[in-house]
């Protein structure tokens, strides 16, 4: 059986000896409803029959190290040296993360040199010689107010010798990664480099990716915006559905393994008859397939709205290899399904005006929403806490409420998906009043 309370312990460099310049801000605070004790722990069960089902004591459940400042840190701020990188594909918040680590780096722990890597793992390769950015308050003033990210990204890992071998020439002591699951990998490799090479170095990540598949992470930044975003293009794809006669919506939306983007929008606008994710398999011909079921609906009600997550119905499509992160390329379903439908009103003789809308990339490059931004700037502090206190081979995340820190190997272990028997996909089942199955 895995020992869940190994594989949640996290990584540190060594003791921490020196007092935290927060410490004053800490008193002596308890374990409250909103406060978490360093020496507390954060349950990974919260209730009572997932509690019951473990049949250990207490002390023996497993948990998470909980986040916040410690009141002795490992590292001394004024001797510290810091680097900053973004990796893979953009996401809402990136900046609002580097200007908060810049921040708290900056005027908590009065750490002094901040350099930001540009190009993700590029920018610690030697051989793409791009220039390192020097980050201080001033430089990130206001990057907030913009999409992507002021330090460039890139898909891909580079080799973490030379990696090491970057910041071991800059004297860096802690690397932050901001990266989804790819660059997760790629920063365990580093800190495994690190390891064998002895170095004080601490790599800690803020986990990214607006599809909200990291596991151990109740929800990425960026997820939030990206999903208020797509439901602008719900709202046009109705509005045009409606105002025809057999008028059909079709958008698709970003979600390479997860429908979670899709599920979201469709929730918040609550006009979807129909989400398709790659989490739930459907026939699409047949009596009880989709196509059939759509048209019955058209028919009917002389209009129905579809949303599609565009790692839906890859079964029906033959995948291109894949890309530079390791990932499947995915074919595109949105406009395999718009044709499919077409051709099935067609075939049936009954007439389909259908409105296909791709918001694609639209989702993801714009500024944070207000409650990302709080979000991303807590991840940030948590971060900064972290690897202040020689936290390493770890990300910052959300569970149960309460920041806590979790070990890269647990965050990359799996994926976060919907779950087809969870209460997410049966609010979706309740709000579209689709069928559990298109079989
Ligand atoms: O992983 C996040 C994501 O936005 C996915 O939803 C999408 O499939 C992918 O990135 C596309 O990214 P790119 O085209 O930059 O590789």
């Amino acid at each position: 059986m895995v020992d869940e309370r190994a594989q949640l312990e996290v990584a540190r460099l060594g003791e921490c000896r020196i007092d935290s310049p927060l410490s004053a801000m800490l008193r002596k605070r308890p374990t409250t409803r909103h406060y978490v004790d360093e020496h507390d722990r954060v349950l990974l069960d919260d209730t009572v029959s997932l509690v019951s089902a473990r049949g250990v004591p207490i002390g023996e459940l497993p948990g998470f190290e909980p986040g916040g400042p410690r009141a002795k840190i490992f590292f001394d701020p004024s001797k510290t040296r810091v680097g900053i990188v973004t990796c893979g594909g953009l996401c809402p918040g990136l900046n609002d993360v580097i200007r908060a680590l810049v921040l708290e780096l900056t005027n908590h722990y009065g750490v002094r040199r901040i350099f930001g890597f540009r190009n993700g793992y590029q920018g610690l390769t030697a051989r793409y010689a791009r220039p390192v950015v020097d980050l201080d308050p001033e430089a990130v003033s206001g990057i907030n107010e913009y999409g992507g990210t002021i330090l460039g990204t890139s898909r891909g890992n580079q080799d973490p010798n030379e990696i090491v071998d970057c910041l071991e020439q800059l004297s860096v002591n802690i690397l932050f990664v901001i990266g989804g699951d790819g660059s997760m990998r790629g920063a365990l490799k580093i800190a495994e480099v690190v390891a064998e090479r002895g170095l004080r170095l601490a790599v800690v990540g803020v986990p990214k990716t607006i599809d909200n598949d990291i596991p151990y992470i109740e929800r990425s930044f960026g997820f939030q915006t990206a999903f208020g975003k797509a439901t602008e293009a719900i709202r046009a794809a109705h509005v045009e559905a409606t105002a025809f006669p057999n008028g059909i919506g079709l958008v698709q939306l970003m979600g390479r393994h997860s429908g979670f983007i899709a599920c979201y929008a469709a929730l918040a606008n609550n006009d979807a008859d129909y989400v398709l994710i790659p989490e739930v398999p459907f026939a699409l011909d047949g009596p009880g397939g989709f196509l059939e079921h759509l048209r019955r609906r058209v028919v009917d009600r002389g209009q129905a709205m579809v949303v599609v997550a565009e790692g839906a119905g890859q079964e029906y499509l033959t995948a291109k290899g894949v890309d530079a992160s390791g990932n499947v390329r995915l074919e595109d379903f949105g406009r395999y399904l718009r044709g499919r439908i077409a051709e099935h009103f067609a075939a049936a003789g009954v007439e389909a005006n259908l409105k296909y809308i791709d918001p694609s990339y639209t989702i993801r490059s714009v500024p944070a929403d207000p409650y990302d931004s709080v979000y991303c700037i807590r991840l940030a502090h948590a971060a900064v806490h972290a690897a202040m206190a020689g936290r390493t081979e770890m990300v910052v995340g959300r569970w149960r409420g309460r920041f806590v820190h979790v070990p890269i190997a647990l965050a990359i272990s799996s994926r976060n998906l919907v779950d087809p028997d969870g209460d997410l996909w049966l609010s979706v089942l309740e709000a579209t009043g689709q069928p559990p199955v298109f079989a």
